[in-house]
């Protein structure tokens, strides 16, 4: 099994109870934790989930998990998602997908939250992975360049020839920065700019991790 498998279905199968409300991250990692999830709800189990983005909706669809939205529910047991990076303060870079806004909402609003890792991605300092951040298209420019303030190299994401459009009609901007120093501040203060609406940044947020050890078990990181 390839270690983005093992870690995903490790966390279903580890966290997901019977009638629970079910955070359902983005990516090609927390793809087989879905999957998972709809094998389980097919052999009998109750479990509702909240999607971070329209391609997650449409896998939850096909797996028969039946979605609720965010302002429905009471609360979210448990929200499971993937990383770009993760280091031993379990702060993570988060968005590589461009969903980085609906899974800090959803993340923020869970009991729980775990990440799942392949073994890459797990990081002594942050900052190989370029950092997304989500801005609004009116005046883009000029929020980039309060951006590259902070010490980094900035490149409008791209789909083709235009700007590439997240779930919530924003565009992202990816900043490559030699390292974070202080991952901690750097969420605060690249939020606090005008025009920045959230960035990639996941910081005290993140309970548990499943990543991949040394013998290429599924294991929690301690
Ligand atoms: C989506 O926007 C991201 O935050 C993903 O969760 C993250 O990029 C991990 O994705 P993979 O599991 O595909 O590496």
């Amino acid at each position: 099994m390839n270690e983005k498998a093992a870690v995903g279905e490790k966390a279903a199968v580890d966290y997901v109870k019977d009638g629970m409300v079910v955070g359902l991250g983005t990516g090609s990692t927390v793809y087989y934790t879905i999957v998972k999830i709809g094998e389980m709800i097919k052999e009998g189990m109750k479990v509702q989930g909240v999607a971070t983005s329209v391609q997650t909706e449409k896998l939850a669809e096909e797996q028969g998990i039946p979605l609720l939205t965010l302002d429905k529910v009471e609360s979210i047991d448990v929200a499971i998602d993937g990383a770009d990076e993760i280091d031993h303060h379990f702060y993570a870079i988060k968005g590589g997908g461009g969903a980085l806004l609906r899974e800090k909402i959803i993340a923020r609003a869970s009991n729980k939250f775990v990440v799942v890792a392949d073994s890459k991605k797990v990081v002594q300092k942050l900052g190989s992975f370029p950092l997304p951040v989500e801005v609004v298209p009116f005046g883009v420019r000029k929020t980039e360049s309060y951006i590259q303030r902070f010490g980094c190299q900035t490149v409008l994401r791209m789909k083709g020839d235009t700007p590439y459009i997240t779930d919530n009609g924003n565009y992202i901007i990816d900043c490559t920065f030699d390292v974070i120093a202080n991952p901690k501040q750097l969420e605060k203060d690249l939020n606090n700019i005008t025009g920045v609406v959230e960035n990639g940044l996941f910081i005290d947020m993140v309970k548990d991790v499943i990543t991949i050890n040394g013998d290429k078990q599924a294991i929690l990181l301690d």
